[in-house]
């Protein structure tokens, strides 16, 4: 588990992997980065499933940051938005939505034209596209198993992120079909039963849960050194 902190003058941006003035913040995504390599050694971990239990507890910080460290250690990354209800992906990183996973999912495009590549920070992303009226359904087709053996293929990581775990199924349905889940837990926001709820609807879908973040609290010098 991970600790997370922003400073409050961050509040602006959520790439705070890319923010020379907030050190510890950067650190603290490495470390998550660090932790998820060691975990690769055994297990090949190569799609991993970024989720919380509600809505506004990290999500999309969380997948984003990741997805800026991993890239920032040499790998050829990739950020998928699954959240296909209320995306965020493309206003994290300033990049258009004009299309995206939605239009390949549909067969209206193909995976490599769907792909943007971040200036801000490299990273490659593919945008929730047009919001459908079935994401469950969407998230769950055999071209979305299809679609993650692609990516997984062209990518060294591929980072997943999702809508809440509590409040629709699409997260546990792109959990199941990746490598690992990642759960978001936010300090002083998640009750302890939301999280044993979130965790407990990842197991009942055969999903992987490799590790929690704790977002929030602000971490001791000392603490955070040792
Ligand atoms: N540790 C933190 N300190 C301060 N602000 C934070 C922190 N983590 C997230 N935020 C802010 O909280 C808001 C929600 O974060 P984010 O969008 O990542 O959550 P989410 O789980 O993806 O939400 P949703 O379920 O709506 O997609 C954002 O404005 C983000 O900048
Ligand atoms: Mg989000």
């Amino acid at each position: 588990m991970e600790l997370l902190t922003r400073k409050k003058k961050d509040s602006g941006s959520q790439l705070i992997a890319i923010d020379r003035k907030n050190k510890q913040g950067s650190e603290q995504f490495r470390a998550i980065r660090s932790n998820l390599n060691f975990f690769s050694v055994n297990k090949n971990l190569k799609t991993l499933a970024v989720s919380s239990p509600s809505s506004g507890d990290g999500k999309t910080m969380t997948a984003s940051n990741l997805a800026i460290v991993f890239r920032q250690e040499g790998k050829e990354v990739l950020l998928v938005d699954t959240d296909l209800r209320k995306p965020s992906i493309h206003q994290t990183f300033d990049v258009p939505n004009n299309y995206g996973l939605s239009h390949h999912l549909l067969g209206e495009m193909k995976v490599e034209d769907i792909i943007t590549t971040s200036y801000l920070t490299s990273v490659d992303i593919i945008t929730s596209g047009l919001i459908p009226p079935n994401p469950s359904e969407m998230l769950s087709s055999p071209q979305m198993t299809e679609f993650i053996e692609t990516v997984k293929e062209m990518y060294d990581i591929v980072i997943f992120d999702t809508p809440p775990i509590l409040v629709v199924t699409d997260a546990t349905i792109v959990a199941n079909k990746c490598d690992g889940a990642l759960l978001v837990v936010r300090h002083k926001k998640n009750e302890l039963s939301q999280v044993e709820r979130a965790r407990d609807q990842l197991k009942n879908a055969d999903a992987h849960l490799i590790g929690a973040v704790f977002n929030g609290p602000k971490v001791p010098k000392e603490a955070y050194y040792y």
